[in-house]
């Protein structure tokens, strides 16, 4: 497979862009630096700086390459999709972050829980791509291959969007995540959709992911912290706002502090690995990545 100059680009040993490899998409900085006194010293360490700049540039030229693949296929659906597409890409940390930390098995069977626009079908699909390419930054694992991928959304808005941008092999369906069949997955991802259902409920949906996923499936569920204090409340705010603005009323929303969702998902056997997943926003995010099986 031929590899891209970015790929190849050599790395001064001892120093990393802090942030590069969380896939955070934050300023490459160096984590340590030699304090400059002579001057033979100080171009040693200018030296250095272009490196791990122009390595942190190329990481963003990379991603803008990946935000554009995968959200070309929006344009079909039109302006508004394809827009809003490109700025959750952009800005939410999450989507790299899965991906440059090689969070997903080799092969993924997907089913993806209050889906939205089906984001991660065309992330997953394009990272893909690329990577076949040789265009992939040589510090991320390879991407997972999408195999199937099914995402279930309760808005037919979003429905309508999501559709006409899925890739080949990719379905979309309207239905109620307490009620509709999860089909087969080895991963099933809930991001940011199950305070939109009360407590019972949301244990119910849990335990069903837990008997789709066994034996060795890996569940991806970011949530609010409520135990956060005023980011947790300023993002349950933005969430009432942009979910009335897109359309829905979606009513009250059900939370819990991180440390409740962990405790639920690890008494149904679940290891779980709680990252906070909320750089670059003012907001109380956790990732919690619950599997099953000795993977990883
Ligand atoms: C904040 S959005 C996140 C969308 C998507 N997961 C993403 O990260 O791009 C939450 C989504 O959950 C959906 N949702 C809420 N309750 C749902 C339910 N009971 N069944 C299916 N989808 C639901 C909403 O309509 C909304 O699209």
């Amino acid at each position: 497979m031929s590899r891209n100059t970015f790929t190849r680009s050599p790395r001064m040993p001892g120093f990393q862009p802090k942030g590069e490899n969380e896939g955070d998409g934050r300023q490459g900085h160096f984590v340590s630096c030699t304090i400059i006194k002579t001057g033979k010293a100080r171009l040693k360490c200018a030296a250095m700086n272009t490196v791990a700049d122009s390595s942190a540039a190329a990481l963003r030229a990379f991603r803008r390459r990946l935000i554009g693949a995968a959200t070309a296929p929006y344009r079909s659906a039109g302006h508004f999709a394809w827009h809003f597409a490109r700025g959750k890409l952009g800005r939410d940390p999450v989507f790299f972050s899965l991906l440059a930390r090689g969070e997903f098995p080799p092969t993924v069977r997907m089913t993806d829980l209050g889906c939205g626009q089906c984001l991660l079908a065309n992330l997953l699909t394009s990272a893909a791509r690329l990577f076949e390419a040789g265009d992939w930054p040589a510090s991320w694992p390879p991407p997972p291959r999408l195999e199937s991928y099914r995402g279930i959304e309760l808005m037919p808005r979003d429905v309508e969007r999501a559709r006409p941008a899925l890739p080949p092999g990719a379905v979309v369906e309207q239905g109620d995540i307490r009620h509709v069949d999860f089909g087969p997955a080895n991963v099933v991802v809930i991001l940011d959709s199950l305070h939109y259902i009360d407590h019972a409920a949301q244990d119910a949906v849990l335990e069903r992911a837990r008997r789709t996923l066994a034996p060795d499936g890996v569940l991806v569920l970011r949530v609010g912290d409520a135990a956060a204090g005023w980011p947790f409340m300023l993002c349950s705010w933005v969430d009432h706002l942009v979910t009335w603005v897109r359309g829905h009323r979606l009513g009250q929303l059900h939370c819990r502090p991180a440390v409740a969702w962990q405790r639920k998902l690890e008494s149904l056997d679940f290891r779980v690995h709680p990252q906070p997943m909320d750089a670059g926003t003012p907001f109380a995010n956790t990732l919690l990545l619950a599997r099953l099986g000795n993977d990883k």
